[in-house]
């Protein structure tokens, strides 16, 4: 995995077979460095339109965490983190935004009408159903995250198991977002359980 710092990281196939989900952390804090690695690396992630509906907010304030904690219904990895990323897809901030979208490749008749086009294609959806569809490109950025921390020497363990409108009031998030994970990590302090998985023949077929 490529990297600016000289801190151990981890091929992306090393990344993927070490990655497991742990839930106890060491206290070590997370250099604001490496957040921002992270972040530059994860918002690489594909998305259909390029539209990119994924929001990260990232919680390190100790008392917030307890009460994030709270609304995942006591589960301690949360404030045993040192940071605690949410995930967020918010498909109402992209349509206000869109020309920010656009490849500035585009001439400035290119950028209207495709404007125009994604415009009249997400507003024949309802908020709800866009919703749903902005969260399908935004797990393609979890699984990005999920990968990411692991490469740059860290743990995680993705969660969904929260009050939604309860960890949505306590960051601001608006209504009608749609959150695809909550994500504690920092360095691991336990270790995960082996891997246990389908084999190929369940999940794969060749035609
Ligand atoms: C979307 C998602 C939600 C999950 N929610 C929780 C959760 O709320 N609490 C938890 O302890 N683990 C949660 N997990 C972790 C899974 O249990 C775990 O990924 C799975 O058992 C495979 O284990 P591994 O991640 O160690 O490979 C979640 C995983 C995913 C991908």
């Amino acid at each position: 995995m490529a990297t600016q710092t000289n801190q151990e990281t981890l091929t992306v196939q090393e990344a993927i077979e070490a990655r497991q989900s742990i839930r106890k952390f060491k206290e070590e804090q997370i250099p604001r460095t490496v957040i921002d690695q992270l972040f530059k690396m994860v918002r690489l992630a594909p998305s259909a339109w390029n539209l990119q509906p994924w929001r990260y907010h990232v919680i390190t304030d100790p008392a917030l965490k307890v009460k994030l904690q709270e609304a995942a219904y006591g589960q301690t990895q949360v404030t045993s983190a040192p940071a605690v990323i949410v995930l967020a897809s918010d498909m109402e901030d992209v349509l206000h935004h869109l020309p920010e979208t656009i490849h500035p490749g585009m001439t400035e008749e290119q950028k209207q009408t495709e404007v125009a086009n994604l415009s009249g294609i997400f507003n024949a959806m309802t908020v709800e159903e866009r919703g749903q569809w902005g969260l399908t490109q935004t797990n393609i950025a979890l699984g990005f995250l999920l990968i990411a921390i692991k490469g740059l020497g860290y743990s995680s363990v993705p969660m969904l198991g929260f009050d939604q409108a309860k960890i949505k009031e306590l960051l601001g998030i608006s209504e009608h977002a749609k959150i695809a994970a909550m994500i504690p990590f920092g360095k691991q302090d336990s270790d995960g359980y082996p891997h246990h998985r389908f084999e190929l023949d369940r999940i794969v077929t060749f035609h």
